[in-house]
């Protein structure tokens, strides 16, 4: 298996629901930015399920050296990876925030992805499920160049699932709403609408195991942006979102 944002709590939930399910993988590659946080996931899953896990290094802020990757091989690539960046007033319109979202949420993302869907390509099997966002349904003042990063993703994993389908090779598109992880700490989340690490992962698990195409979590998002997505335009650009 290849964790690629492997300190995000919800990929090591998903990784700790597939081991207690009985999953078994020969080794768990967890790409990760920090390394050092890493190593303790890959101490806790040695010592609890026995399971042999390397830490793989993935900044991508950095120049990637795809040679280090050319051995790593797996059926199924869950990607955790994301950034929500500042959305306030003074830096809407700052470069270096804006070209980080788009970048780490997109730009740079996908040719990794990529990377790994060639080779599920070439084996003719796997699954990848990546984590977008409901932000990527429509724009909103709040976060919409986040959103509309996540939108990209959104749209890539939709033509991926489609050109990999002849293949046997599966794309899960999950849409968390709120998740109370370490991206949303010290925001003001309403907790009837709101996931948990574990809950997000026992979802995401599930819609894996049925191979869904697209997966809300939880699952009342996918009403609320019913909702928001059919609200028309002249309404919506006047609405504090
Ligand atoms: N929390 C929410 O409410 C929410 C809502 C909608 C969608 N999402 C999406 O769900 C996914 C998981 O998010 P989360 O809530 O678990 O947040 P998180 O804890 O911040 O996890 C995101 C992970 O992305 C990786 N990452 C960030 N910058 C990176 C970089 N420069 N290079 C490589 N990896 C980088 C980090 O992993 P490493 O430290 O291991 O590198 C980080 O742990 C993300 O795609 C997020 O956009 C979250």
């Amino acid at each position: 298996m290849i964790v690629l944002g492997s300190n995000s709590e919800v990929a090591q939930e998903f990784v700790e629901k597939a081991l207690k399910e009985g999953e078994k993988f020969s080794k768990i590659y967890l790409f990760t930015s920090h390394a050092e946080t890493s190593e303790k996931f890959v101490k806790h899953i040695q010592v609890k399920y026995v399971q042999q896990a390397e830490v793989v290094d993935l900044d991508l802020t950095k120049e990637i050296d795809w040679s280090r990757f050319e051995d790593i091989n797996s059926d199924l690539v869950f990607c955790a990876i994301g950034h929500l960046g500042e959305s306030t007033e003074e830096s809407l319109y700052d470069s270096k925030n804006t070209e980080k979202i788009i970048s780490i949420n997109y730009a740079k993302l996908i040719p990794v992805l990529n990377y790994f869907a060639e080779k599920m390509e070439r084996k003719r099997s796997g699954t990848l499920i990546v984590l977008s966002s409901v932000a990527g349904e429509r724009g909103r003042q709040s976060n919409f160049i986040y959103g509309s990063a996540k939108a990209g993703l959104t749209a890539y994993l939709s033509g991926l699932r489609n050109y990999l389908f002849d293949n046997k090779v599966h794309v899960l598109t999950v849409k968390p709403g709120f998740m109370a992880t370490k991206m949303t700490e010290g925001l003001p989340l309403n907790p009837h609408l709101t996931a948990t690490a574990k809950e997000a992962a026992a979802h995401i698990y599930k819609a894996y195991k049925k191979r869904k195409n697209v997966a809300y979590v939880l699952p009342v998002w996918e009403l609320i942006m019913l909702i928001i997505r059919n609200i028309p335009e002249f309404i919506f650009k006047k609405l504090k979102l």
